[in-house]
């Protein structure tokens, strides 16, 4: 039979028509004489009506079927429904194929475990918001195809089986049997790469490519991922920020209708660490960190004396329901990010009242009370010690708070570039590491720093941060070999390390290197914005979960011990 139209094409136009319907057995009421039926295709949903005496074959949930029959107008419409004016009075009925009681229910809300629907995931699939969301993912990636073809780019394919690429995470790494005891690693992205296309003259390329890290996973992470990536040369930063904001403006008119004003905001990291506590600030609510540091030095407390920074953090209307368990609780939070602990004030008639207020003279508890504008039952959440750690420890709970205070309004959407990143992070053992990546350039400005102190080099990289997400982040790159090699140093790379790793990436800048930078958006982070869930498994059709283990197919999984033979691979116990 053929299909005369999607279900939820059909409306008052088609009256009297005589139409071919396919889809899954959503619903059935039967009503004695005569029976309904909710066929739903990937459209929605069309209410079937089986009239006195037509003989149709027994049918239950999800079976798939086929119907013939004619469009006539409700008397009553069901405003739930889209087609909800209509129905298709049924003149045959053919079942294509049946279906056991399917373990979750096959609609927008379920109670089903995450487990059970990553198991059944072609299941979950038939839910319309997933088929929403992926139908949102879908346009997201048109759109990029789209608007990057209109602006000259190629689209250009890198391997999958590669030398490793450094980008901060751990490699997926894969035996090669041709090569017994050798191994690929799969791209964390294509990043060297593009740069080599730039290199081999390509002036403008993108890719949709599939990514691998190794890493721990959260509600936004996935160790597969996919991104919009993209390189250019001889652009300058305003530049490439311009064609990027191009690509976002279209995504955000296309997926919700949205109309983003560009150019968009720019902010400093160093300023988006101090007053927000992260690098990726949601800047949708008016909590800011406050800088205590000069006040609460004078404290009679060990830990605040000598203190490099002490920043507090002010929950309005908190104080008194605050209990010992949330604060435990906070403490732990801020635990996590490195700081000894979480100074705890509660200001409440007049008075400072909590763990640390013993340690506040008369005088402190005034300026305190006085910089930070208390008002009667705020909370005061209290970091000290090395800045970094206070900044990103006082942002975590900030965020924590915005969502418990309903600080953020649903479906509004703030974009902005963080801008003036530090090219390297000094980590505890005094090493240095790349923010970014390796081959990040510096700014004009902080070059020379390169040489002298490194920590106070800045990076030409951007990140793009949406409603808090990094959506996405790129940077201009290094097209010196001399420049590159003395940042490889810096990171403590040998010369041999050098040669191994980065030896034929390192030859091709020797050989006429374009001044070139570029960015990738991540897709998954675009799509949940634009989907409106805060779950990156929501948006990709047949996710990993919390554990990095499919739960349909159960991969990962042992192999056999011929496999292992034919890569000359054993097993540690
Ligand atoms: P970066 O590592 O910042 O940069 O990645 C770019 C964007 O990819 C997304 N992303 C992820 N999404 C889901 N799961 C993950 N595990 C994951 N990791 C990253 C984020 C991030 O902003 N080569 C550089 C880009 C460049 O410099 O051009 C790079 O990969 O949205």
């Amino acid at each position: 039979m053929e299909r005369t139209c999607y279900n939820a094409e059909l409306s008052k136009e088609n009256v009297g028509q005589n139409v071919s319907l396919v889809g899954w057995v959503s619903k059935k009421r039967d009503l004695g004489a005569f029976k309904f039926i909710d066929l739903r295709d990937r459209s929605g949903i069309v209410q079937l009506f089986i009239p006195e005496g037509l003989e149709i074959p027994d049918v239950r949930n999800e079976y798939v079927i086929g119907v013939k029959g004619t469009v006539r107008a409700k008397e009553v419409a069901n405003k739930n429904l889209k087609t909800g004016e209509i129905e298709v009075v049924v003149s045959s009925l053919e079942v294509f194929s049946k279906a056991k009681t399917t373990p979750l229910i096959i609609a927008d809300d379920t109670d089903a475990l995450e487990d059970v629907r990553l198991k059944y995931r072609y299941l979950d699939l038939r839910r319309p918001i997933m088929q929403s969301y992926l139908k949102k993912r879908a346009k997201i990636v048109k759109a990029a195809h789209e608007y990057f073809d209109e602006n000259g780019f190629i689209e250009v394919e890198t391997p999958c089986l590669i030398l490793s690429t450094p980008e901060g995470a751990r490699d997926y790494i894969v035996p090669s049997r041709v090569n017994k005891g050798s191994f690929y690693a799969l791209p964390q992205s294509p990043q060297l790469f593009k740069q080599l296309l730039m290199i081999g003259g390509m002036e403008r390329y993108y890719q949709i490519a599939r990514c691998f890290r190794d890493e721990d996973l959260r509600q936004d992470r996935q160790p597969e991922f996919t991104q919009i990536d993209l390189e250019m040369s001889f652009l300058d930063q305003d530049q490439i920020l311009t064609i990027m904001e191009g690509y976002l403006k279209k995504i955000f008119k296309e997926v919700v209708n949205e109309d983003i004003v560009t150019p968009l905001r720019r902010l400093d990291y160093s300023i988006a660490v101090d007053k927000y506590g992260s690098d990726k600030p949601d800047t949708r609510f008016e909590l800011y960190l406050n800088e205590v540091t000069s006040i609460l030095n004078k404290a009679d407390f060990e830990a605040y004396k000598s203190a490099n920074t002490i920043k507090a953090l002010v929950i309005p209307g908190k104080a008194s329901e605050t209990s010992r368990k949330v604060i435990d609780n906070l403490t732990m939070e801020a635990k996590k990010y490195g700081l000894g602990g979480l100074g705890v004030l509660k200001y409440l008639n007049g008075t400072l009242e909590g763990s640390i207020a013993k340690f506040l003279n008369e005088e402190i508890v005034k300026e305190l009370v006085n910089a930070l504008s208390l008002k009667d039952n705020d909370l005061v959440l209290i970091g000290a010690g090395m800045h970094d750690k206070v900044c990103f420890a006082l942002g975590a709970l900030r965020n924590r708070y915005a969502n418990e205070l309903g600080l953020i309004k649903p479906n509004t959407y703030d974009l902005l570039w963080v801008v003036n990143f530090p090219l390297f992070e000094k980590k505890d053992d005094g090493s240095y590491a790349a923010l970014h990546h390796p081959f990040t350039r510096p700014t004009p400005e902080t070059q020379e720093y390169l040489f002298t102190d490194p920590s106070k080099v800045l990076s030409a990289a951007y990140d793009i941060v949406i409603n808090g997400y990094e959506a996405g982040g790129g940077s201009l790159r290094i097209y010196n070999e001399d420049q590159q090699k003395q940042v490889f140093n810096i990171l403590g790379f040998t010369e041999e390390d050098i040669k191994n790793k980065f030896g034929y990436f390192v030859n091709a800048l020797d050989y006429g290197t374009p001044p070139h930078g570029g960015i990738a958006f991540g897709l998954e982070r675009l799509s949940m914005i634009l989907c409106g869930t805060d779950n990156i498994r929501d948006v990709i059709a047949f996710p990993k979960n919390l554990r990095a283990v499919c739960p349909m197919s159960n991969a990962p999984q042992r192999v056999d011990e011929a496999q292992l033979d034919d890569l000359g691979i054993m097993l540690k116990e």
